[in-house]
């Protein structure tokens, strides 16, 4: 059975096609004509054809099928996922959680220490999480566990030196589930619209989409390292408005993905201006906060603080801005995205509004709980003097380091490349270079019935197993290409496999 899409026909996974053959057709009640139209229509690249692909020739080369092919392992450098990419997690994390799955554990302590290296405050730790949670099998709150949200209101307030609230924070199944109900709330009308970065994270457009609302583009600045351009922004609004589009929120990716581009406070400012001139929900994804390479990550929350303490104009244009910020356990020096977890804190929203959101929540009954108590471990690590600290430092340090090193190894590449051009990474986990492609290679990407971004990565990942996206798939200012790679694939190795690629790719081409 063959996929057809716009990077030609793919064979199909097994486990797929079996679906497809296992019983008649005629007596199904769905088919791809009268299912939900607006899922269709999202689109996420992240994990599109390509990724299938570079499944197939991963399973391939499991099964020592893989004589004919002109390498020997599969790179995905196309999904932000740390530990599939051999990223350790963190142990602190990882002990605690033995101890929350299995709370028998607690009974063996000196085993624990003795012989697995178990350090006193995990079993602390243990015992903390589990009279807040009871167990990690049962059901929490809906917005999460009362102590676990209020360890977030911790840290927050420490990241700031602004208070937070407990009850103004909700646990959530990582951020893109925050994300889903906080576009769930906001998306009205099929004329909802709802400012979008381009460059962005495909979840944004996709869930615009499948909720039938309309995204209103505003594009980063590529030549001042990805920057946002707040005139640009209220451009993108005016137009949109012009059109009848009802646009109710913005929505800033900080550090970018896939750009990587960090705001400096002048930045969030601008945005927060806008937020509160044009009634704006300001929706802050701050996911990657601690992958920070190039000066220091700014919050919006404390920005928007900062804007009600000076208040210049004593008029109180700030008091109602309404801001969402979001975090997760699935990037950073944690990694843990199989887990699920993350959080929002809701500021500035009306009590009627958050109620809707409570009810939203409580349908899906809560977060993981395990995930939840990642979030805890996340915002509340072990600190200077605890007996975990030395070991907890050392690792978070060491990936730290080899995340900086690789991006620097990639973007030192990328410099030597003909047709190439890239900004300096600054944070999150990726790199988004220009390329520049030769007229011929364009033609045969027309002829492939491919975008030329996609011709370009399919014939990467046929040539080298290095799975990538193009940048089509997170959006770009017309007559430009991009692609996307990760960072987080151990090792610098693959990213000679990617320059000899392009040498050759630009030489045939010419
Ligand atoms: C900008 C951004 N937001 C949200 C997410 C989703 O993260 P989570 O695993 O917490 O749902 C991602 C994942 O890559 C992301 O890049």
């Amino acid at each position: 059975m063959q996929l057809s899409g716009p990077l030609g026909s793919l064979p199909l996974p097994s486990f797929i096609e079996k679906r497809f053959f296992s019983s008649t057709m005629r007596e199904r009640s769905l088919n791809i004509d009268n299912i939900n139209p607006h899922i269709k229509e999202a689109k996420y690249a992240v994990r599109g054809e390509l990724a299938i692909k570079s499944e197939q020739y991963r399973a391939q080369l499991a099964k020592g099928e893989g004589e004919d092919l002109p390498f020997d392992s599969v790179i995905s450098a196309n999904i932000g996922n740390p530990q599939q990419l051999d990223q350790k997690p963190i142990t602190f994390f990882r002990q605690v959680a033995s101890i929350l799955e299995n709370p028998g554990l607690l009974e063996n302590e000196e085993v624990l220490e003795s012989s697995f290296g178990y350090k006193s405050d995990v079993f602390e730790r243990a015992r903390k999480l589990l009279k807040d949670v009871k167990s990690v099998g049962a059901y929490s709150q809906s917005q999460g566990a009362p102590g676990i949200r209020q360890s977030v209101a911790n840290f927050i307030e420490r990241r700031d030196g602004y208070p937070a609230d407990p009850a103004s924070i909700y646990l959530s199944a990582g951020a893109s589930s925050g994300v889903n109900t906080l576009m769930n709330i906001i998306c009205a009308t099929p004329q909802t619209g709802v400012l979008v970065p381009i460059p962005q994270y495909p979840l944004y457009t996709a869930t615009l989409s499948v909720l039938n609302a309309k995204c209103v583009p505003y594009y980063l600045h590529e030549e001042s390292n990805w920057s946002t351009d707040v005139d640009g922004m209220r451009e993108a609004l005016k137009k949109a408005q012009k059109e009848g589009i009802d646009v109710r929120a913005v929505v800033v990716i900080n550090p970018g993905n896939p750009t990587g581009g960090s705001l400096a406070p002048e930045g969030i400012n601008g945005v927060l201006e806008l937020a509160a001139e044009e009634k704006l929900v300001c929706i802050a994804d701050e996911v990657y906060q601690t992958n920070v390479f190039q000066g220091e990550f700014h919050s919006f929350k404390k920005g928007l603080r900062d804007l009600q303490k000076s208040d210049k104009n004593k008029d109180g244009k700030f008091d109602n801005v309404e801001l969402a910020s979001l975090h997760s356990i699935s990037k950073g020096m944690v990694g843990e995205c199989g887990h699920r977890g993350g959080y929002y804190e809701m500021i500035g929203f009306d009590p009627e509004v958050t109620a809707q959101i409570y009810k939203f929540v409580s349908i899906m009954l809560c977060p993981p709980v395990v995930g939840q108590c990642f979030v805890e471990m996340m915002v509340n690590p072990p600190a200077e003097g605890d007996p975990s600290y030395p070991l907890y430092r050392k690792e978070y340090d060491g990936i730290f380091k080899g995340l900086q090193e690789r991006a620097t190894a990639l973007y030192e590449a990328f410099k030597e490349m003909d047709g190439v051009s890239c900004q300096s990474p600054q944070g999150s986990m990726y790199l988004f270079p220009t390329i520049t492609l030769p007229p011929k290679a364009i033609e045969a990407a027309k002829k492939a019935g491919k975008s030329p971004d996609e011709f370009y990565c399919l014939e990467l990942l046929d040539k080298t197993g290095i799975c990538i996206v193009p940048g089509s798939g997170f959006g770009q200012k017309e007559g430009t290409l991009h692609f996307r790679t990760t960072f987080l694939a151990p090792g610098t190795e693959w990213v000679g496999r990617i320059t000899k690629f392009h040498q050759g790719f630009m030489e045939e081409y010419r």
